[in-house]
């Protein structure tokens, strides 16, 4: 008994030691583990009590449970102390220096080419006009054939088309959104239609891809003065009232007849610069009276309806209303440019 005694002293005091010992909970369960669990050091000298004589069971069994009560305790406390002690570390580990400066957020601005086309989308629906889209994707058929471009004819080559396939291309201009319009919509017809296109083609005032708003009006009695009224009230409202506007007789298979429409150059007031090519003039538009076979081809009678129609380049305005001089700025996305609108 004696012995017994004296090696459960032996074993308090080294789970004790242990236990001060453990610096995590997980060395603290390992202590446990090691002496009060299943296989423990205590759990197996409790098992060795039915070894003892019936006299000597009540005083060894009084021992032991205060031994392995006094383990408990201590595994209790020093659970207690350890878990604050990592809620310490831990907390520390993840502090923030609020004092710290935060890094600032640029503040993003509308593209002065998204401002321009939204300006002018905003005088068209201001006269009445609603907006209509068409794909970038066209079928030759919508972007010439029903424009009454011929099949082979010369008047294909004025634009420099990207094909995708013999009957598909991109669209060179916003023109065939006028076909897909008339197809849906009987007259009356007021529509203007922004988007994207696209041509093989690039210098100083020309890029591959650029941007038109086309415009097309439909009903009885419509005349070229309607479409010069219309121009004019537009560039006046966007340029000032001071702005020179010419209208030179020109050609489009779709419209008959044809103009192209110039405005006085902003950049060098008329005297001739890079950007006008020394003309003082910059063409910003080509407008006419829609043909009567681009009626026909929408079912249309031209005896009973007529119309204009429009198509202006969204960069070429762009350049003039903030003097750029090169339009491949407007694509470079170089934030120094673009911060300063
Ligand atoms: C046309 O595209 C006709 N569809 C316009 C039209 C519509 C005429 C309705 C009659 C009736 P044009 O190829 O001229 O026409 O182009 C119109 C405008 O687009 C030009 O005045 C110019 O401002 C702009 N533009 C043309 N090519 C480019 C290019 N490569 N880069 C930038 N702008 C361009």
């Amino acid at each position: 008994m004696s012995t017994v005694n004296s090696s459960l002293d032996k074993i308090r005091q080294e789970a004790l030691q242990e236990v001060r010992e453990a610096a995590t909970i997980a060395a603290l369960e390992q202590v446990r583990i090691k002496y009060l669990g299943k296989k423990g050091a205590i759990t197996a000298l409790m098992k060795e009590m039915g070894s003892l004589s019936p006299e000597e069971r009540p005083a060894f069994g009084a021992v032991i449970n205060q031994v392995k009560q006094d383990v408990e305790t201590s595994i209790e406390e020093c659970r207690t102390t350890v878990r604050r002690k990592e809620r310490e570390e831990s907390l520390r580990a993840e502090a923030v220096d609020i004092t710290l400066p935060g890094y600032r957020r640029g503040v993003g601005t509308v593209h002065p080419l998204n401002r321009v086309c939204q300006d002018i989308i905003d005088t068209f629906t201001s006269m009445g006009f609603s907006v209509a889209e068409g794909p970038e994707v066209e079928l030759d058929f919508y972007n010439f054939e029903s424009l009454n471009f011929p099949p082979n004819h010369p008047a294909r080559d004025m634009q420099d088309t990207f094909f995708i396939s013999e009957d598909v291309v991109l669209r060179t201009h916003t023109s065939p959104v006028q076909i897909r319009v008339m197809e849906r919509c009987k007259p009356p017809v007021k529509i203007i239609a922004p988007g994207k296109v696209y041509r093989c083609d690039a210098d100083v005032t020309h890029t591959p891809m650029f941007h038109q708003i086309e415009g097309l009006l439909v009903d009885e009695k419509v005349t070229f003065s309607d479409l010069k009224g219309t121009l004019e009230f537009f560039i006046h409202r966007f340029f000032g009232p001071e702005t020179g506007v010419r209208f030179r007789p020109s050609f489009f298979p779709f419209t008959e007849p044809s103009a192209e429409v110039d405005i006085q150059c902003v950049i060098c007031g008329g005297k001739g610069c890079r950007v006008c090519k020394g003309t003082g003039w910059l063409e910003i538009l080509g407008a006419g009276m829609v043909h009567p076979n681009v009626f026909r081809s929408v079912g249309y009678d031209p005896e009973e309806v007529t119309g204009f129609a429009f198509g202006m380049g969204i960069e070429r305005i762009t350049m003039l209303r903030y003097r750029i001089d090169d339009i491949r700025v407007l694509f470079e996305n170089d934030l120094r440019f673009l911060r300063q609108f």
